[in-house]
C-alpha cells in the first residue's frame, strides 16, 4: 500500500519536474546572488575560463585563478583587475593531487576564507589519432579532464559541506554525452567528467546536503580554437555553427545562478531529449544520422589542423 503511495507521488513528481522546466524555458526564474562568493576558476588562462572569471567579476564575486600556465593566468587576473574586480593567481597543475592539495591549503591562508564556488574549467584535447597518439598524450586528457575533478572536488567540497553552503560547475561537452570519431581520448574523458559529476550530485541529494549546488555544463563546439577546423555538413552548420565563447559564457551564468543541475548549450532542452531518445534508436540508425549530418568525420579537418600546428611550432596547449 505504502509502495504504491509513493510509486504515485514519485509520478506526480516526475511530471510536474518536467512541466516546471518546459515552463522555466519562458518564464525565468530568479537568479541567486554571488556578491561575497569566493569562486575558484581552473584553467582560468584560457578561452572559457578567462571569460568566467570576468563574468563572475561582474556580478561581484571575488575570483581565484588556477592555471599551470602563469602568463595567461596573469593575464586573466589583469583583466579582472582592470574591471575592478578581486583576483588572486595560483600556478597549479590540476593532474597532480598534491599540487591540487597544497594550493587549496594555500588559498585558505592567504585569504582566510573558504573557496565557496568551484569552476572545474581546465580541459585538453590530444588532438592526434588515437592509432598515431603518444600514450602520454592520450593520458594526459584522462587526468586533467577527469582526474582532476576528483582532487579539487576532494579539496574543496569538505568545507561546502560543513558550511551547507557553496557550488559545484564541471565544465564537461556535448562529447560527455554522445561521441564521434577520432576523438577517443577526449570523449572517453568527458564521458567519466559525467559520470563523475552526476553520481557526486547524487551523493549531495542522498546525503540531503542541499545547500551544495551542482551545475553539468555540456556546450557543443565552441570558437575558442581548441578544436580548430573541426566541420560538419554545410547546411547543418548553418543550424549549429560553432558558439561564440562570450554567449557560451552566459548561458552556462545563467544555468549556474539559477542553480539549473544541468544545460547544454546551445541552451535547448529538446536536444536532450533528442539525446536520450538517440541512446534508444539502433547503434545503426544513430550510424546513418551521423553521417548525413556530417558529424561522423568532422573532426578529420581537426586533426590535420593540429597536425600543420605541431609541424609549425612547439605550442600544443589544448
Ligand atoms: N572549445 C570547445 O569547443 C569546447 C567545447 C565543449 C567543452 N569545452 C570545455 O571547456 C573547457 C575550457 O575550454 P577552452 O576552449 O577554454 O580551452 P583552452 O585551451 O582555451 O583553455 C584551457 C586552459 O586550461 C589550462 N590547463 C590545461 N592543463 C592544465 C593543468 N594540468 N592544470 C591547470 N590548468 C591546465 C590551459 O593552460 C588553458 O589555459 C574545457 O574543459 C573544454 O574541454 C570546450
Ligand atoms: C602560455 O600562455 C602564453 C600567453 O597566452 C602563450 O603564449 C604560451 O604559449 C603558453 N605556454 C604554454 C606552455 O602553453
Amino acid at each position: 500500500m505504502i509502495f504504491l503511495m509513493d510509486l504515485q507521488m514519485m509520478l506526480l513528481d516526475v511530471i510536474y519536474f518536467i512541466l516546471r522546466n518546459s515552463l522555466r524555458i519562458v518564464l525565468r526564474p530568479r537568479t541567486k546572488p554571488v556578491e561575497g562568493e569566493l569562486v575558484l576558476i581552473t584553467g582560468a588562462g584560457g578561452g572559457l575560463g578567462r571569460l568566467f572569471a570576468q563574468e563572475f567579476t561582474k556580478h561581484g564575486a571575488e575570483v581565484v585563478l588556477w592555471d599551470i600556465n602563469s602568463s595567461s593566468n596573469e593575464q586573466t587576473a589583469k583583466l579582472v583587475r582592470e574591471m575592478g574586480g578581486k583576483a588572486h593567481t595560483y600556478t597549479v597543475d590540476v593532474t597532480n593531487p598534491e599540487d591540487v592539495y597544497r594550493n587549496a591549503d594555500l588559498v585558505r591562508r592567504d585569504l582566510g576564507r573558504d573557496v565557496t564556488m568551484l569552476v572545474n574549467n581546465a580541459g585538453v584535447v590530444a588532438g592526434a589519432r588515437m592509432l598515431d597518439c603518444p600514450d602520454a598524450l592520450m593520458e594526459r586528457t584522462m587526468k586533467v579532464n577527469c582526474h582532476a575533478l576528483f582532487w579539487t572536488v576532494k579539496a574543496f567540497l569538505p568545507q561546502m559541506k560543513a558550511q551547507n553552503h557553496g557550488h559545484i560547475v564541471t565544465i564537461a561537452s556535448v562529447l560527455g554525452l554522445f561521441s564521434t570519431a577520432c576523438v577517443e581520448d577526449y570523449c572517453a574523458s568527458k564521458f567519466a567528467a559525467v559520470g563523475f559529476h552526476e553520481s557526486m550530485a547524487h551523493e549531495l541529494l542522498a546525503e540531503e546536503v542541499d545547500g551544495v549546488k551542482t551545475t553539468l555544463v555540456c556546450p557543443y563546439i565552441v570558437d575558442t580554437g581548441m578544436f580548430e577546423g573541426c566541420k560538419i555538413r554545410e547546411e547543418v552548420e548553418l543550424l549549429l555553427p560553432p558558439l561564440e565563447p562570450q554567449y557560451c559564457v552566459e548561458q552556462a551564468m545563467n544555468a549556474i545562478l539559477i542553480d539549473q543541475p544541468l544545460v547544454c548549450i546551445p541552451r535547448v532542452d529538446a536536444l536532450l531529449y533528442l539525446i536520450s531518445f538517440c541512446r534508444l534508436l539502433p547503434w545503426e540508425s544513430n550510424v546513418v544520422t551521423y553521417r548525413f549530418m556530417g558529424s561522423d568525420k568532422c573532426m578529420y579537418p581537426f586533426i590535420d589542423t593540429m597536425k600543420n600546428r605541431v609541424s609549425n611550432g612547439p605550442s600544443v596547449t589544448a
